[in-house]
């Protein structure tokens, strides 16, 4: 029997899971590393203990199984860090993460003097503060000394690679997410690497996420325990990753990941871009396309209120005394962490509006759960103006095991809710992207349709998504009506 691993490399940690040839998820271990916000808006992690937690995390999870039957290895991986290596590739500084805000000033430059037009044209998308090339900037003006030094720009789960493998490398999917490449035709863009001062010798080589990139090194088969005839393949950015574990995959498919970010992913076989860049361009992990939303605080959200705030690991009890759905006066704007998807403002922060003397706990915790949901709509809403009828959506990411959360994202969006046996998204579809790879399956496609299984569907209930209607339409003036006050407040 073969197997297959996927490492998803997230933010509070790396899961990784073992999925033999038939598709079977076999085992999942986890493994957590910090996070470091050395100010206010920054978001940083240190890619040596990404490397070091996957290591660990491998040989935990093969403990039982003839290691030597691992056949091949891959990812879905944070989107977005920044990771730069020196001439002798060791890491330069902590990599900066997907949700840090500190480059306003170089995203404001990106999209006002460069302009939002010609960064459309030269990668399918405009400038956000967690993109990579802002970012690629701010180093180049605030710490000149480490811009000097870099001989190799990668993204988180490519240092991994890298790690394994000895290859620079990367994938569409993830490569989408930096803005310094040209999408629609898969390549760098010349452009984009003069504007921020980079060589294409600097950057990683490129592949289709279900691409062999290389073996893994002698010394860390035998570190492993792992044959040194293991493949390892490009994987992909989280998000298209689980949507490869969802079977989000092909034309028209739509997933919702509930994770330390929400994301609403819509596949396509075709490139495509939204005129007004609310929603982002990438490719897929697929061989294709996406449009994707990205909102920053998601399950994060909940997991703040929870763990920081009423101080409770008691999840699934403090969502049992909810019992007023759509009826909630309390409302929560879930900007923790700043908005990417609409609003592109780091600034902006979490808001809770609508108190009075009779709200109590329930309340406070179902408006998390709700401005979440709310959120995730702003993007769905993008994609409905653009003309893209969605009826269904999968759904996974740690948020996505809370029934009650399921249920409000169905009525909220008002559609079709499917649930997937494995929540896993990303390290399942990174175990089936080595799998492709390793041509056990002909195609992401082809190992989509065998491998995926829904369990649920959460259908909506009309009087309730009419209810969530008029809600969305009062959580939605609220925004603008404090926008300008989140820079004041800074
Ligand atoms: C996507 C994004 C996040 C991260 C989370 O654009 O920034 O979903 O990939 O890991």
């Amino acid at each position: 029997m073969k197997y297959y691993i996927g490492v998803d490399l997230g933010t509070s940690a790396v899961k990784l899971l073992l999925m033999n040839q038939d598709g079977k998820v076999e085992n999942i271990v986890s493994k957590e590393y910090p996070l470091y916000f050395p100010h206010s808006g920054w978001s940083e992690q240190s890619p040596e203990d990404w490397w070091k937690q996957s290591k660990e995390g491998i040989k935990e999870l093969t403990s039982k199984i003839d290691r030597s039957q691992v056949a091949g290895i891959s990812f879905g991986g944070q989107m977005h860090g920044l990771v730069i290596l020196d001439e002798n590739d060791q890491v330069i500084r902590p990599a900066i993460l997907w949700n840090d805000g500190r480059t306003a000033k170089q995203t404001d430059y990106l999209n006002q003097v460069i302009g939002k037009e010609k960064l459309s044209e030269y990668t399918a998308n405009i400038a956000f503060a967690g993109f990579t090339a802002p970012k690629v900037l701010w180093v180049k003006e605030e710490e000149p000394e480490n811009f000097a030094k870099i001989s190799k720009v990668l993204l988180p789960k490519d240092y991994v690679a890298y790690m394994l493998t000895g290859v620079h490398c990367s994938d569409y999917s993830d490569a989408s997410g930096m803005l310094l490449m040209d999408v629609k035709n898969k390549c760098w863009s010349k452009e984009m690497l003069t504007i921020c001062g980079l060589r294409e010798n600097q950057m990683p080589r490129l592949y289709e996420s279900y691409e062999i990139v290389g073996n893994l090194k002698a010394d860390v088969a035998e570190e492993l325990g792992l044959s040194e005839k293991c493949i390892v393949a490009a994987g992909a950015g989280d998000n298209a990753a689980a949507a490869v574990g969802t079977g989000t995959v092909g034309d028209g498919q739509c997933n919702v990941s509930l994770g330390t970010s929400g994301t609403i992913f819509i596949s396509s076989k075709d490139f495509g871009v939204d005129p007004h860049n609310a929603l982002h361009a990438f490719a897929h992990a697929d061989g294709h396309y996406h449009l994707m939303g990205c909102m920053l605080s998601a399950a994060s959200c909940n997991k703040w209120w929870m763990d920081e705030i009423i101080k409770t690991n008691e999840y699934a009890e403090e969502q049992k005394e909810i019992d007023k759905l759509g009826e909630n006066k309390v409302f929560f704007l879930p900007y923790l962490m700043g908005e990417r998807s609409p609003h592109n403002n780091p600034d902006a922060r979490g808001t809770f509006i609508g108190m009075s003397m009779d709200t109590g706990r329930a309340d406070m915790t179902q408006a998390v759960l709700e401005g979440v949901a709310f959120a995730i709509r702003d993007s769905f809403e993008v994609a409905k103006s653009l003309g893209i009828n969605i009826e269904r959506t999968k759904i996974c990411g740690g948020g996505a095991k809370s029934p009650l959360w399921r249920k409000i994202i169905a009525n909220v969006l008002n559609i079709k809710v499917d649930r997937i046996a494995s929540e896993e998204g990303p390290a399942l579809g990174g175990a089936m992207l080595a799998a492709v790879a390793d041509k056990t399956f002909a195609s992401v496609e082809e190992a989509a349709e065998k491998i995926v299984e829904i369990i649920e569907t959460v259908e909506p209930d009309e009087e309730l998504a009419g209810k969530y209607d008029e809600k969305y339409k009062k959580f939605v003036k609220i925004y603008p009506c404090v926008k300008e006050l989140y820079t004041e407040l800074l």
